[in-house]
């Protein structure tokens, strides 16, 4: 089985091909600092050939959600040291998702602040978890040209701050609406200035991202994740063919590990003007990068993708969540523990570290 067959990844050696994808669980505590909890959790899935955290916050401005993980404090990094020192003693490779919410957060959870966004375009359609419970979407502020510069910093400090921590790498989360994949949209950026109008001007902000995560911790620990026709979050692009052709491009100009690409989702229906073509086919074949493929996968999908060619590796969420020894569970065919989606986002123990391994 192609899944189960090692492949080395920039720097990393995997044992496999299986990579279990970013997901927030909101376990952290009120100042961004994940517990033992957590650290259960991730060293339970040790067999994967990788792991991509949960999205992590590059700095308080970065909130979007409460009781998400933060890696910009000396408490934030010292709790993640833990976390990796475990893995690895367990034969795991761990990496940090980094993560800035732009307009995909609320005042709520952000001291009283407004999102910052591309534009002050809000959400529509979709409705916000807060602390405080569902809320609609507020109308975000329009990130002035320095703040865009300081969030680039924040981008490259997240970056040193969990290789510090111990992390094998970051990834760069510009997929499913939040700031990075803001920027590349109509419906979040009416920007004038150069990060809007034109697609290499709506490009911008990820490339300038991605340069200064390679230029902090080496091309070899720095991948993408993008979702390019998945409309969560209210991402409608003009062109969405036109705009990722352009930005992957850019992208093989850079030298970097892996593209995390995300297929559209069957749950969110793409806008009717939206190319029917399979991701992977379409744009996995221009990368020049190892591409990893997402979202919707099982063993035989996932075998069947790898037997295609163009990706390298397969990232599973929710099996991964429901199933902490999935390699194993591929391996010898045996039964899937179900998600329970009650426990996906918040709560303890229930739902995030008591999932059944085989016996
Ligand atoms: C509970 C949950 C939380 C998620 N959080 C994130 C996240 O923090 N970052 C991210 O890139 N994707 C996130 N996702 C999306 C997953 O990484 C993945 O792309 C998606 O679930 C599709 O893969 P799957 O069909 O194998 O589950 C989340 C998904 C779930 C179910």
């Amino acid at each position: 089985m192609k899944l189960l067959e090692k492949i080395q990844l920039g720097s990393l050696a995997l044992k496999n091909r299986m990579v279990m994808s970013a997901m927030t669980r909101s376990r952290a505590d009120q100042n961004g600092i994940v517990g033992d909890l957590t650290v259960q959790y991730y060293t339970q899935r040790v067999s994967a050939g990788l792991i991509f955290t949960e999205a992590i916050r590059i700095s308080e401005e970065a909130t979007g959600s409460p009781l998400t993980p933060g890696i910009y404090t000396s408490d934030q990094i010292g709790a993640w040291k833990k976390v990796t020192q475990s893995v690895h003693d367990h034969g795991g490779l761990i990496i940090a998702q980094l993560w800035h919410t732009g307009r995909v957060g609320h005042s709520i959870d952000r001291n009283g602040k407004l999102p910052l966004a591309p534009s002050a375009l809000p959400i529509q359609g979709m409705q916000h978890f807060t602390s405080q419970g569902i809320k609609d979407y507020e109308t975000p502020l329009e990130i002035t040209i320095d703040e865009i510069r300081q969030t680039i910093k924040d981008y490259g400090q997240a970056a040193k701050n969990a290789i510090e921590a111990g992390f094998d790498g970051v990834e760069l989360h510009a997929a499913n609406g939040y700031l990075p994949s803001q920027f590349l949209a109509e419906s979040a950026n009416q920007r004038t200035d150069e990060y809007g109008g034109s697609i290499p001007n709506k490009a911008r902000f990820v490339l300038e991202v991605m340069q200064e995560l390679i230029s902090a911790v080496g091309g070899d620990r720095v991948g993408i994740k993008i979702s390019p026709f998945h409309p969560y979050g209210n991402m409608i692009l003009d062109n969405p063919a036109a705009s990722y052709t352009y930005l992957v491009e850019q992208l093989n100009k850079l030298n970097f590990a892996y593209v995390e690409l995300m297929k559209r989702s069957p749950f969110f229906p793409s806008p009717a003007h939206y190319p029917a073509d399979d991701e992977i086919e379409l744009f996995g074949s221009m990368i020049q990068q190892t591409v990893i493929a997402n979202a919707g996968y099982d063993k035989a999908s996932g075998e069947a993708e790898l037997e295609k060619g163009v990706a390298k590796l397969i990232s599973f969420g929710t099996l991964f969540l429901a199933n902490p020894d999935l390699p194993e569970r591929f391996k010898s065919d045996a039964p899937l523990n179900e998600p329970d989606r009650a426990t996906m986002f918040g709560g303890g123990a229930a739902g995030y570290v008591d999932y059944p391994f085989l016996l």
